[in-house]
């Protein structure tokens, strides 16, 4: 149908004859010749139509944006070179032009910047961007040279079931109905993560997928309901070994796709000195800021605010100071105080420090008058305030300051330009094994529930899981978590004794995991792995905010696919074949 590509076609083809096919990207008649530039996958070329050329230029009648056209002609040297484009220099003078199919009514132009629902509802004239190509181009390299180092490294690629038992992952299942079985479901996949354990049991020693996960969970620019892993599971290893591989994996692949140079080897960090320093267990290491806690400072202050939770081991004070930000104002500090409502802050106290010299006098702040001379100076030591710097401090339960400490520190990084143009990954390890749910009244895991925990012994674990640290380890890059992993449990008591501590009855592990708990008991081999977010590795190298851009056909926040209309209603005998009756249908 075709000869070259257009946006191949160059000054070595001068004189030759060319088939091209593609889309219309702008039309421009001239003084009756009329000039096209024909777009494919590959760019762009300057098509020239002479009227001399009766036959081409009567089948350019109407034709226009976006058309799909089939053109035979000669390449030629271009007049006016377009040093922008690799076809730049020449152009196609055409002798043929056939129109393989119209364009009517487009509900937008490609160069526009329409909404993303319009985008996303018609989804293949999004994708015809040259923008989104390169973005999914990108996406294809990343995955071919994932795959390219792992089969080279002797990793086994097997797919494990779609249609299977639910894996907690924390996320809500998305459940098949079966039709055979009446009343029963298959839950999709939140992951592979049974599956390739049980490979390490069946001896298979390292393996890795590309794998369809699927997770009913609140969604954000980084989740989607069906998103794309790299899994990989290893036996016989150790957290070190798991790590050692991948990060020379990771570092290797990005280079190589993207011209990134990680640092080599990556920082680590525990979890709680990422909470710690950054509010964060995954920390944004481009923006210098730090929190810096002043419980020691202000235990004894009349402020209860801040003397509670500073007596509290489960509060936390903490402060963070933002150089030259003394400037802010009122509404500024206030829409702040907002922005940290939103991660449950209740108040967010803030001091401008206008000249140091002059103690309590060159503060402002509502806070000052509740804090003695030695806590202020102490205040201020603790967080190296210096002239012109904002400190913003919270106080309240650990998590809570934690969190919209952390989420503050991220917004002014980068509203006050603070944000480091660099690569920083790093691991963060050591992470509790257990979070205590208030609301649910009992402890979930941190990572899954087959995590293995460092105490390797049942009575350890249960003196004291509050404090228990998990073999977890997180890959973190530019403040995205883009990996999670773990040496898993190994041996039946200690994941008996975990499902317990979840408050998972015995009765209920088995019917959920009896068949892991007997693999487990037919010699399983201690094993350990990852998975990475192919997604947000692809959206980190590409440039982009959201995964979105880096799916082909991605859902809304809403979970739903805008160009088929999906989820949908189905018919009422269709839901009777799989045994199940709609309750309820929400409001339109
Ligand atoms: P985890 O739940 O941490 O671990 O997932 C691994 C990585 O997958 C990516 N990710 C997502 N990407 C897009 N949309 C989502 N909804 C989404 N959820 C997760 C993240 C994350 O780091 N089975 C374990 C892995 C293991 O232990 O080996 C697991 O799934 O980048
Ligand atoms: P209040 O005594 O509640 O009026 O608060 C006095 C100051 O402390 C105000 O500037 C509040 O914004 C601030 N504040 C109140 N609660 C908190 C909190 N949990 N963390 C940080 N600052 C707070």
């Amino acid at each position: 149908m075709r000869t070259h590509y257009c946006g191949l076609v160059d000054e070595a083809l001068i004189d030759h004859p060319v088939t091209l096919c593609g889309w219309v990207d702008t039309r421009r008649d001239h003084g009756g010749v009329v000039f096209l530039d024909l777009r494919d996958h590959e760019g762009i070329v300057q098509i020239v139509v002479d009227p001399d050329n009766a036959g081409a230029y009567a089948a350019l009648a109407g034709v226009g944006y976006e058309w799909c056209l089939r053109v035979e002609g000669t390449v030629r040297r271009r007049v006016s070179v377009n040093e922008r484009v690799r076809s730049g220099r020449v152009e196609v003078a055409a002798t043929r032009i056939e129109v393989l199919n119209a364009a009517r009514d487009l509900p937008f132009a490609l160069h526009e910047n329409p909404s993303e629902e319009t985008r996303l509802a018609y989804r293949y004239l999004d994708l015809r961007r040259p923008e989104m190509q390169r973005m999914l181009r990108t996406r294809t390299r990343l995955v071919q040279a994932l795959r390219r180092h792992l089969d080279a490294a002797g990793f086994q690629d097997i797919e494990t079931p779609i249609l299977t038992k639910a894996t907690p992952e924390g996320a809500r299942d998305y459940l098949v109905p079966s039709r055979v079985h009446a009343g029963q479901f298959f839950a999709l996949p939140q992951s592979p993560q049974l599956f390739k354990q049980l490979l390490m049991m069946a001896g298979f020693d390292r393996y890795y997928q590309i794998a369809r996960c699927f997770r009913d969970e609140d969604l954000r620019s980084d989740r989607q309901p069906e998103f794309t892993q790299l899994d990989m599971e290893f036996a016989f290893v150790d957290e070190r070994a798991v790590q050692d591989c991948v990060e020379t994996l990771i570092r290797s692949v990005l280079r190589e796709v993207a011209g990134i140079e990680l640092a080599d080897p990556f920082p680590r960090m525990t979890w709680a000195e990422a909470m710690r320093r950054y509010g964060s267990d995954k920390p944004d290491l481009r923006i210098a800021l730090e929190l810096v806690d002043i419980a020691d400072a202000v235990r004894h202050v009349e402020f209860k605010v801040f003397a509670d939770p500073a007596n509290d081991p489960a509060g936390r004070v903490a402060a963070l100071r933002v150089p030259g930000a003394a400037a802010l104002t009122r509404r500024e500090l206030d829409l702040l105080g907002e922005y940290a409502g939103k991660f449950g802050a209740r108040g967010l106290a803030w001091m401008k420090v206008e000249a140091l010299a002059r103690g309590r006098e060159g503060v402002s702040s509502p806070v000052t008058k509740f804090l003695d001379d030695a806590a202020l100076a102490q205040v201020l030591r603790l967080t190296g305030a210096a002239d012109g710097d904002l400190l913003l401090f919270g106080a309240g339960p650990w998590k809570t300051v934690s969190d919209f400490m952390g989420a503050l520190r991220l917004r002014l990084g980068r509203e006050r330009g603070l944000v480091d143009n660099a690569w920083r990954p790093l691991w963060v390890t050591d992470f509790p094994m257990f979070e205590h749910d208030a609301a649910a009244g009992r402890y979930v895991a941190l990572h899954h529930p087959f995590t293995a925990p460092r105490v390797d012994d049942v009575a350890a674990l249960r003196a004291d899981p509050a404090h228990a640290v998990s073999r977890g380890y997180d890959m973190v890059l530019n403040g995205n978590e883009i990996g999670g992993g773990s040496i898993r449990i190994h041996r039946p008591d200690l994941q008996s004794t975990v499902f317990d501590l979840l408050g998972i009855e015995p009765a209920e592990a088995e019917a959920k995991f009896g068949f892991l708990l007997t693999a487990l008991r037919h010699g399983a081999p201690p094993h350990g792995g990852i998975a990475f977010g192919i997604d947000r590795i692809a959206a980190l190298i590409v440039g982009t905010d959201s995964i979105r851009d880096v799916i082909a056909f991605p859902k809304t926040t809403s979970a739903q696919c805008l160009l088929t209309g999906a989820p949908s209603a189905v018919a009422d005998a269709q839901l009777g074949e799989l045994h199940v009756r709609v309750i309820a249908t929400p409001a339109d």
